[in-house]
């Protein structure tokens, strides 16, 4: 069954001045591997977790590092769990998919539970 959908985009400049603006940010957002990425997939993995948050109905607050993606050898992007969100997410099939194109970056997630 579909427990939650959630969709985001981020206009990827607009994200590069908010990095830059509040150099903070960086860390809270995004775990260690996740930073090394390229601007245009810290700003899909952004989107992916703001979609995230959708498809939990969740309000602000959430911890962002307690949600990462990871690639798989295809390239396929994957959700890795943990602490608050993993405790929400409680074993629920979590589907994930990325895009970056034309000064844009936006996610899809969508959690089944069977
Ligand atoms: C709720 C939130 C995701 C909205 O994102 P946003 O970038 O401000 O706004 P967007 O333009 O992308 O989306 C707006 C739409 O989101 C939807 N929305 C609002 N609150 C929502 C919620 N709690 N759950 C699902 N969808 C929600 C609404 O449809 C809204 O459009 P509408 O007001 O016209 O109906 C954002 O405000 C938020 O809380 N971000 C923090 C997320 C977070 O904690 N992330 C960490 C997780 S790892």
């Amino acid at each position: 069954m579909i427990e939650g959908i959630g969709i985001d985009v981020v206009d990827i400049d607009r994200f590069s001045q908010s990095l830059e603006r509040t150099p903070t940010l960086v860390d809270r957002l995004f775990t260690a591997s996740e930073k090394t990425l390229p601007l245009s997939s810290q700003a899909a993995r952004f989107a992916a977790k703001e979609a995230l948050a959708k498809a939990l109905n969740a309000g602000k607050g959430l911890p962002w590092l307690d949600a990462e993606v990871i690639n798989l050898e295809s390239g396929k992007p994957e959700f890795l769990f943990r602490g608050e969100i993993a405790d929400l997410i409680d074993g629920a099939c979590v589907h994930l998919s990325l895009s970056h194109d034309a000064g844009i970056a936006s996610a899809i997630v969508i959690i089944e539970r069977r």
